[in-house]
């Protein structure tokens, strides 16, 4: 009998790993899949023939040539949508539960992909980017939590992770893909945007299967449907000592629970908001998406062929994936901080490297020798290494864990829509702030990691090993500047108490 529940328990499991590698693929797939097609020219010259005008004519301005705020719209509008979406997204989640959001999310995405994927005008492309976004908005806030609810407690770190290792392997394939339609004349980029809607598939079908997380069926009053549902996830009949926790837990925020604003009022709240917004600031200020959106732009402004430069993407993408598994053994060893700030170090060092070779050697009309090129995608190879072990898990795990219950969702929220703010505001003025600030952009990221470093030092505690419910007095009361913000939490614990004593 305990070989069958717990082969039943691991299948889900198994399940649910493969639920969110569709959640994570798809995000990453969108992020991968536009730099790639920017690059064709059927593309361009059918959507922006003056871009291709300009590219063909590269010789009279190398940082220049895919300056154009309409194909830098064709990449960010989905960022756009996606903070707008996450608001919604979050409501829906708490009122609706996690598993009709993410079938949200998954119809977006089909209409998202079959818009784009067919488009014959700019309107109608960047109307199908707007339908990703939304995808992307609900997704990125409704897969997460499910995973860390429906996650063994002792598993929710590298689970977490795991959901950024399936974003870094979507971008991954979108490269591939991208690099295989490239010798498809003249409808590639249709094939590059209209796979997209297979994993958006899977996620339709698999939300059907999943059944809604315990915590969301508790929370919204249905007591004996959330003890069935943790049954089925854990594959035994005697869930009651998590059960009760878990009542425990949401009894517990739903006293304290008032507006966001409410919340946000309280100084005690004050650390973790400001560590997750403040994380996601970083996280896109590192440059990573500079990379990520236009690496095979980049690679064609140091002077490489268009195959070449899908083909150096492709590694670029590879490293990501392989430094990703690092992150998901390293994080609760070496812990955060440790991770964080030696990726600082090497990014910092490969960003000054970058600029002060483009400035030396990469004029207006020129192109950077083979070798030259070589070593620039060596450099771009370690700072995508560097991130993929730190900041780009770093970024959605730290969020999931600092927060108090009562505002977990709304605090998510907020990281998840400043990320998607600033990712739209670097997909949208990266390739104009090349063409103006020249080889110095590389500098100015540099800039960012160095305050970002001194963020980490200062300012980050450590959360390895401390269990999420203990935050406030084993981290932030022992902190020497977040613990005197910690005067509020004291007193509504002593009303919380007095509360349940007259209860
Ligand atoms: C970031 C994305 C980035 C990706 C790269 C994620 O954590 O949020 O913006 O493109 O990492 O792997």
């Amino acid at each position: 009998m305990r070989t069958d529940q717990t082969s039943k328990s691991s299948i889900y499991v198994i399940f649910c790993w493969c639920f969110a590698a569709c959640g994570g693929l798809m995000f990453g797939y969108d992020i991968g899949i536009s730099g790639g097609v920017t690059a064709m020219n059927d593309f361009l010259v059918k959507f922006f023939p003056r871009v291709y005008e300009r590219k063909m004519h590269a010789k009279e301005n190398n940082y220049c040539k895919f300056d154009d705020q309409l194909l830098q719209l064709f990449t960010s509008s989905l960022y756009l949508a996606a903070v707008v979406a996450s608001f919604g997204a979050s409501k829906c989640c708490s009122k609706f539960g996690r598993r009709l959001t993410i079938l949200l999310a998954s119809i977006f995405f089909l209409i998202g992909a079959a818009l784009s994927a067919s488009a014959q005008s700019l309107w109608i492309l960047i109307f199908g980017r707007i339908f990703l976004g939304f995808g992307v908005g609900f997704g990125n806030e409704s897969v997460p939590l499910f995973l860390s609810e429906v996650a063994p407690v002792k598993r929710r770190g590298s689970v977490n992770i795991m959901f950024q290792l399936f974003i870094t392997i979507g971008i991954l394939i979108a490269n591939l893909v991208n690099y295989g339609t490239s010798f498809l004349h003249p409808h590639g980029w249709r094939v590059s945007l209209g796979v997209a809607a297979l994993p958006a598939v899977l996620l339709f079908v698999g939300s059907f299967v999943i059944p809604e997380t315990p915590t969301s069926l508790v929370q919204r009053g249905h007591e004996s449907k959330g003890r069935e549902a943790l049954k089925k996830i854990r594959g035994v009949e005697d869930v009651n000592e998590e059960f009760e926790e878990i009542k425990e837990a949401c009894e517990k925020a739903e006293r304290a629970k008032g507006s966001f604003w409410e919340m946000a009022k309280k100084r005690s709240n004050w650390p973790p908001l400001v560590i997750g917004v403040m994380l996601q600031v970083f996280q896109q200020f590192t440059g990573i998406n500079s990379i990520m959106f236009y690496a095979p732009v980049l690679f064609q402004t140091v002077g490489m062929k268009s195959g070449a430069s899908l083909y150096s993407s492709v590694i670029t993408g590879a490293f990501n994936v392989l430094a990703t598994l690092l992150a998901i053994f390293a994080v609760d060893k070496a812990g955060r901080r440790m991770l964080l700030l030696a990726a600082c170090v090497i990014m910092f060092i490969s960003q000054v490297i970058i600029g002060g070779l483009l400035l030396g050697y990469l004029k207006e009309a020129n192109t950077l020798t083979v070798g030259m090129g070589i070593v620039v995608v060596v450099l771009v190879c370690m700072f995508v290494i560097a991130f993929a072990w730190s900041w780009g898990p770093m970024g959605w795990l730290i969020p999931s864990e600092t927060f108090p219950l009562e505002m977990r969702t709304e605090g998510y929220a907020c990281a998840v829509s400043t990320n998607m703010i600033c990712t739209f505001i670097i997909a949208q003025a990266f390739l104009s702030m090349l063409c103006r600030m020249r080889a110095f952009i590389f500098f100015f990221f540099a800039a960012w990691i160095l305050l970002m470093a001194l963020f980490v030092f200062f300012l980050l505690p450590e959360t390895k090993n401390v269990p999420i419910d203990a935050m406030v007095d084993r981290v932030w009361k022992l902190h020497p500047v977040w613990s005197k913000f910690m005067g509020d939490h004291d007193e509504a614990a002593r009303k919380t108490a007095a509360a349940v004593e007259l209860v």
